[in-house]
Formats: structure tokens, C-alpha cells, sequence
């Protein structure tokens, strides 16, 4: 049975810690990413934790070129495809470069899979792609809508991908819906790497234990919540790389293209802010100064996930708690206190 994959955007958070894992699971893998958010260090370490060198390949999904060199070298059973910016507030400001890499960049290299008769895809969406939920948990038939250019990035490419199914039936489209991944492999040798001031609440709250930040800003405390904080399902990354795996699986079993299939990957338990600050400080025995703040723009109340369709169709369900991920985020940092440091 052929079993490479390609991993687009597969030097970055997700697809650092999924390239493990799909190693782990027997999965030949060949990383193809532009680097403009990660580092070859990040495929340094992970070439180090699987013992031996990854195949890697610096390129751009826009370049239909450079994919199609690729392809003409390997026989590939899939796609995993990472490779997409997800700065919320950078895509409002810049949304030109939002629609050009993840919408663009998504149908060339969908055109490019066509070409070569690779019809399986393992897609990164987004629970943003819920926009506002009416109702809670969120299952996979929950309206969709955006809030922002990077929501309705992921959004138009989840419609590209149902009219490619509709179009035709080769086609095995799954759609992870990833809720709030955060985390780190266990070794503390790769993790989340931010280039800027985090815009995602983990990696700030683990910058300021390290010392790179003063406090945390905690973005509202009057939501309709437990505590009056902000509700995500948190998701630890490693069992996020392991869905990943699962949905690969999944395909190599069928016997008819599973067409376009959404998925969310999540927990099923919302965790407030709150709750999450004082489990990191619990954890790891840290103060984690903090002020409330004005709610930010365009947040939401409440989000979490059921997982249930994860569980039946898959056999996939998160395993690690906010013990494990409070451990491992901090585990990463300050064991890496600048990260990769090599960008
Ligand atoms: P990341 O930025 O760490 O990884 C993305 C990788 O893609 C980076 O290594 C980057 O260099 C690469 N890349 C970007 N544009 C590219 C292009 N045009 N060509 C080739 N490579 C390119 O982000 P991540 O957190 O690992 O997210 C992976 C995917 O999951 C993204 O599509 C993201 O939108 C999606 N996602 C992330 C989260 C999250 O909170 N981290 C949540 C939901 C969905
Ligand atoms: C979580 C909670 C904040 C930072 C974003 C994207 C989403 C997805 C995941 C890619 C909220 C609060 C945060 C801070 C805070 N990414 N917060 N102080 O907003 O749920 O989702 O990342 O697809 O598309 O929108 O995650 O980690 O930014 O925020 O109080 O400094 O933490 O208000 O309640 P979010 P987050």
C-alpha cells in the first residue's frame, strides 16, 4: 500500500508535531513549506526526535511548478495540507496576502493533485469557520459563517472542496476542524514559535512565566461564562497530530473516496481563561500576572466542540487534559525561552 504523504506547511506547530507522529505510525513523509513562519531548525529537531533526516523541499503552494517536480518524483497516497497564514488580525489588514496564500495557494496545489491522480487530502480548517456558534457543543452541521478574512479563507476553501467532491467522486476531501490547538511534544524540543507578540492566549501566558512579557491581558471579563472570561476547547497538539494520523487511516481502509468530509478536532470541554491561567500557575508552580482588559474585536463568548463524529468515524478522541498541556507548553519554553531563535 502506498503510504507517503506530503506535508505541506509541515515545519510549522501542527505539522511539526504531526511528522512525528505520522512517522511513528509508519507514514513516509515529505515536508514542503516556504518557511515564511518556521525555521529549519523546527526540521533540525524533528529529523533529531524521529532519528533520521526528514526529507524537506523549501517551496511556495503557489508555485505550480515546483509542486509538479515534486510529484513527477514521488508517488504520493496524499496530501496533508498545513501550509496557510493564521494571524486573525493580519488578515483584516492584509487581505490581498490572506485570499492569495490560503485560497490561491490551495487551488493551485488542488490542481496540481488532479493532474497527478493524488485525490486524497487531509484539509486544516478552522472552528472559526463557525463564526458565532447559536447553539453549543458545536457539531459539523452548525451554520458557518466568518468574522474575518482568515475565517472566510478557510471557509471558501471548505466550499472549493465541497464543489470538487460534488464534481467528482475520486475524491477523499477530510476537513479537520481544529478547535484552539496549544501544547508541545513532550521532549520540549519543539513547539509553538510566535514571530510577533502572541495573538493566541497560551503562548502569551507561557511568554510572560519566561519572563519575555510583563502580564497577560485577559480580554473581557463580563461574557455570559463561568467566570465572566472567555470559553475555548483547548486542544493539546500532540493529540491533534494524532487525528491527523487518524484521518490518513481512515483513508487507506475505504473502499469508496470518502468525498468532502468535515471533522472537528476537540476536546468536547470548554476551559475558561481564567481557568486556564490559574492551571498554568498550579501546574508549574508560576505567578502569572494579569489585567482585565476591554473585550478584543470580534471575540466570542463560548466555543467548544463535540467530537463526537472524531470518535465514531475515526476512533479518534483527545486524550491529554489541561494538566498535560500547562506542562508541556512549559516544558518547551523555557527549555527554548526564544523559541527556535533562527528566524
Ligand atoms: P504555522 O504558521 O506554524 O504553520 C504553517 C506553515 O505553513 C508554516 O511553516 C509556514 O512557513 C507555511 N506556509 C505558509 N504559507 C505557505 C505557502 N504559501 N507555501 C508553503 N508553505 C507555507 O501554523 P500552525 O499553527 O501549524 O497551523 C497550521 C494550519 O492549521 C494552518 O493552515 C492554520 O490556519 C490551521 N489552523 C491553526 C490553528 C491554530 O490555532 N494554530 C487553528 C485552526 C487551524
Ligand atoms: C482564546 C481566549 C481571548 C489572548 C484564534 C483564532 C482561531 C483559531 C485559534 C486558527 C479568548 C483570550 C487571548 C490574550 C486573552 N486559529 N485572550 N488575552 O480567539 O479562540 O481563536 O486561534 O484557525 O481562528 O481566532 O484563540 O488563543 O486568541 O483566545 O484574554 O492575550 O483567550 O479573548 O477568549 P481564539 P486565542
Amino acid at each position: 500500500m502506498k503510504n507517503k504523504i506530503l506535508v505541506t506547511g509541515g515545519a510549522g506547530y501542527i505539522g511539526t508535531h504531526t511528522c512525528i507522529a505520522l512517522h511513528e505510525s509508519g507514514y513516509e513523509i515529505v515536508i514542503y513549506d516556504n518557511l515564511s513562519n518556521s525555521s529549519y531548525e523546527a526540521i533540525n529537531r524533528v529529523s533529531n526526535l524521529i532519528g533520521q533526516s526528514i526529507e524537506f523541499i523549501e517551496g511556495d503552494i503557489r508555485d505550480a511548478g515546483k509542486l509538479k517536480e515534486i510529484f513527477n518524483l514521488h508517488e504520493f497516497f496524499g496530501v496533508i495540507h498545513f501550509a496557510g497564514l493564521k494571524a486573525v488580525g493580519e488578515s483584516v489588514a492584509k487581505p490581498l496576502m490572506y485570499y492569495d496564500n490560503n485560497v490561491s495557494g490551495t487551488i493551485t496545489l488542488l490542481a496540481v493533485m488532479a493532474e497527478f491522480g493524488v485525490k486524497n487530502l487531509v484539509f486544516s480548517s478552522s472552528a472559526t469557520v463557525y463564526g458565532d456558534p447559536e447553539t453549543l457543543p458545536i457539531n459539523e452541521t452548525s451554520p458557518r459563517s466568518a468574522t474575518n478574512p482568515y475565517g472566510q479563507s478557510k471557509l471558501t476553501v471548505e466550499h472549493v472542496l465541497e464543489d470538487l467532491a460534488a464534481a467528482d467522486k475520486e475524491w477523499s476531501l477530510i476537513t479537520l476542524r481544529y478547535f484552539n490547538p496549544v501544547g508541545a511534544h513532550e521532549s520540549g524540543q519543539i513547539g509553538e514559535d510566535p514571530s510577533d507578540i502572541p495573538n493566541n492566549l497560551m503562548p502569551f501566558i507561557s511568554q510572560v512565566a519566561v519572563g519575555r512579557r510583563d502580564k497577560l491581558s485577559i480580554f473581557g471579563n463580563d461574557y455570559p461564562t463561568i467566570d465572566g472570561t472567555g470559553v475555548r476547547d483547548y486542544i493539546h497538539v500532540t493529540d491533534l497530530a494524532q487525528g491527523h494520523v487518524a484521518a490518513l487511516d481512515h483513508l487507506q481502509q475505504q473502499t469508496h473516496a470518502a468525498g468532502f468530509l468535515p471533522i472537528n478536532l476537540g476536546t468536547g470541554r470548554g476551559s475558561s481563561v481564567l481557568e486556564l491561567v490559574n492551571a498554568f500557575s498550579k501546574v508549574n508552580k508560576i505567578d502569572i500576572p494579569y489585567q482585565f482588559a476591554a473585550r478584543r474585536a470580534g471575540d466570542i463568548a463560548s466555543c467548544y466542540a463535540s467530537a463526537d463524529k472524531a470518535q465514531e468515524l475515526l476512533g479518534w478522541q483527545a486524550k491529554l487534559s489541561i494538566t498535560n498541556m500547562c506542562e508541556d507548553t512549559w516544558r518547551w519554553q523555557s527549555m527554548n525561552p526564544d523559541g527556535y531563535n533562527t528566524k
